[in-house]
């Protein structure tokens, strides 16, 4: 590659994959464990079916699967990659999950970390590998977005337990001086809401020896409020988009297609309202894989560019949103 003038540097992007998980739980199979319906949470939700990981599937072997279609895409030798991260909240080692896939790609010269937003995780990710390529830190980066969330959901508790599965999704960016496609992003977060949707640390407590207590290590459940977390999304995802737009002086007329977290139909179809984009506009899977926290986003623009929805060119408006809370939103034009 030639070499890139640092005031000159923009983002071009350049592949996506996707994997998720053979196994499928619907909604009546949900039905069979706790006291739902496949009519009340597919009219509450949009979800009709989730993947759920195999015996020995991990957010190491799901996001190597979608990190492999992406650089293919892309058509990148491995060693020329520079960047790999890792958006996961459920990593199958604590210590980071990065470095195994990494391996696992036998991408030897990239350095490789994880990244922790929850359901923002990809969207955070995506905009701290484009400013090591912005500062010309390093010219290929890998941004995986892949969750695992089957561990850590309470399948008695029926207000949570329908809504998740498992899933990754990856994109591959490249820096450039021709153009820049990373038109513009924004991020926020607030911990004092923070209590609506977690996955914490369980307390336990334990003794080494007399009088010396420890916290043995593990998590609770998912503990979530749906309706504070409904009306979290509602409210911040439109503003955000707005004031997106406003900033890079673009307006929702501009956009192809919006690439929101995918949390609950209904919340799509509401922040599509209050930002005025049509519904064909707005892509949506997770009929078929609910809500697979960092993977929603990567695994929904591979699908829609596979399936020749979204084009070379198209301006793609996204945003991630949850615990945290946490949300952001970009503006990306695709290639
Ligand atoms: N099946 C049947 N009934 C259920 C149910 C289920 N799976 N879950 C809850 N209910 C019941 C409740 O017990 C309640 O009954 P009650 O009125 O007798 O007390 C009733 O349905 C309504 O519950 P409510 O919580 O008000 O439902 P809702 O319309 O808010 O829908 C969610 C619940 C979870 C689907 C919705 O709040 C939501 O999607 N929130 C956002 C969550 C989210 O996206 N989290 C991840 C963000 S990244």
């Amino acid at each position: 590659m030639e070499a890139i003038k640092l005031n000159q540097i923009g983002i071009s992007f350049k592949g996506s994959g996707s994997y998720v998980p053979n196994q499928i739980l619907t909604n009546q199979n949900i039905s069979k464990k706790v006291d739902t319906s496949d009519e009340w949470i597919k009219s509450r939700t949009g979800i009709s079916e989730r993947r759920i990981s195999g015996i020995g599937e991990n957010v190491v072997n799901m996001g190597y699967e979608a990190a492999l279609a992406a650089i293919e895409m892309a058509s990148w030798d491995i060693d020329s990659i520079d960047l790999i991260i890792l958006a996961t909240s459920t990593p199958h080692d604590l210590f980071g999950s990065a470095p195994s896939i990494q391996a696992k790609l036998a991408a030897h010269n990239a350095v490789a970390f994880d990244l922790t937003a929850a359901c923002s995780g990809f969207l955070f990710a995506l905009v701290t590998a484009s400013q090591f390529l912005k500062m010309g830190s390093y010219k290929r980066a890998l941004v995986i977005g892949a969750d695992q969330l089957s561990s850590y959901v309470d399948w008695n508790d029926r207000r949570s337990c329908i809504l998740f599965g498992d899933g990754a999704g990856a994109i591959a960016i490249e820096a450039t001086n021709e153009f820049n496609n990373f038109i513009g992003f924004d991020m926020k977060t607030d911990g004092e809401r923070g209590s609506f949707l977690n996955l914490p640390f369980n307390n336990n407590i334990d003794s080494i020896i007399n009088n010396i207590d420890f916290m043995n290590g593990g998590f609770s459940p998912i503990q979530m409020n749906g309706q504070e977390v409904y009306k979290f999304a509602v409210k911040e995802v439109p503003i955000i988009l707005n004031n997106l737009f406003k900033k890079i002086n673009y307006s929702s007329e501009d956009v192809d297609w919006l690439v929101l977290h995918q949390a609950n139909q209904r919340i799509l179809d509401s922040v599509g309202e209050r930002l005025k984009i049509p519904k064909e506009k707005i892509l949506s899977n997770l009929e078929y894989y609910g809500n697979t926290s960092a993977g929603t986003i990567p695994l929904m623009i591979d699908e829609a560019i596979r399936n020749n929805k979204i084009k070379q060119n198209d301006i793609i408006a996204t945003s991630g949103f949850g615990a945290g809370l946490s949300w952001g939103a970009a503006l990306i034009k695709w290639g």
